[in-house]
């Protein structure tokens, strides 16, 4: 079977891990295909923070809820949507263009049209006010044109970003499978205390979900793996 796939159907949530090294190399192509995920507007509108050191692995096993699987980890991966970094984003990428021959000078001014017109549509404004009248000027536009709806709320926001940063985990926790790493993604984390913890703020950040990784331990037993048929999943149109 194609490699791909196989660590795909092979991937498990661990619930128990030993204690092994995960060494600089593998964090990094761990890293790395986390961030090669797709993403909206190509924003990547996260921030994965790795803790590996054992005195900050316990505290956030701790905000864990002091589950096995976190307890256990040899690093615990918390990922973040992140709502604040769009503007930073988009003037990476325009230098990054602004680096390149092959953008036109026309393609640059364009991009930087775009991502500004981009940035007034994700705003939400203060209290709230810019989002309700989007949400009317584009709630009455739909009403006689086929269109999407732009994020209006900082609730629609963190939805938004939320889609993201969940690919860019699916593809951490595939990259890692392939490399003989174990995973378990977890909810069950004290959010509030998670991101006091990282010194972040709840206006600009949510955390999706903590990544246990780690060897599976050789006394967990592996459950068997239950799914939902195909048909119950899949409507085929
Ligand atoms: C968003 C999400 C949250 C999860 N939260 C937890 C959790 O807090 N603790 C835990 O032990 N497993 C957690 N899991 C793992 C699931 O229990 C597991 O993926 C599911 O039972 C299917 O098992 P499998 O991944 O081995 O096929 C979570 C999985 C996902 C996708």
């Amino acid at each position: 079977m194609n490699g791909t796939l196989e660590a795909i159907f092979k991937r498990r949530a661990v619930k128990v891990f030993e204690p092994v090294e995960i060494s600089e190399g593998i964090r990094e192509q761990i890293l790395n295909a986390a961030r090669h995920a797709p993403s909206s507007f190509n924003m990547q509108p996260y921030r994965f923070y790795w803790i590996g050191t054992p005195k900050k692995k316990t505290a956030v096993a701790k905000l864990c809820l002091g589950q096995v699987p976190a307890e256990t980890a040899s690093a615990l991966v918390v990922a973040v949507a992140d709502i604040g970094s769009l503007a930073a984003t988009s003037q990476s990428q325009l230098e990054w263009m602004r680096s390149r021959s092959e953008f036109s000078e026309a393609k640059i001014r364009d991009y930087e049209r775009t991502a500004k017109i981009g940035r007034m549509l994700f705003m939400p404004g203060p209290f709230g006010i810019f989002g309700a009248v989007k949400w009317g000027v584009f709630w009455l536009l739909n009403v006689w044109k086929v269109m999407g709806m732009p994020p209006v709320s900082r609730q629609d926001l963190f939805k938004w970003a939320t889609k993201s940063t969940s690919l860019a985990c699916e593809n951490l926790l595939i990259a890692a499978e392939v490399l003989g790493i174990h995973t378990c993604p977890m909810e069950g984390f004290d959010g509030r205390r998670l991101l006091k913890y990282l010194g972040l703020s709840a206006r600009y950040h949510e955390i999706v979900v903590v990544i246990a990784m780690g060897k599976k331990s050789r006394t967990w037993v592996e459950p068997p793996q239950w799914r939902r048929p195909l048909d119950a999943t899949v409507s085929i149109l």
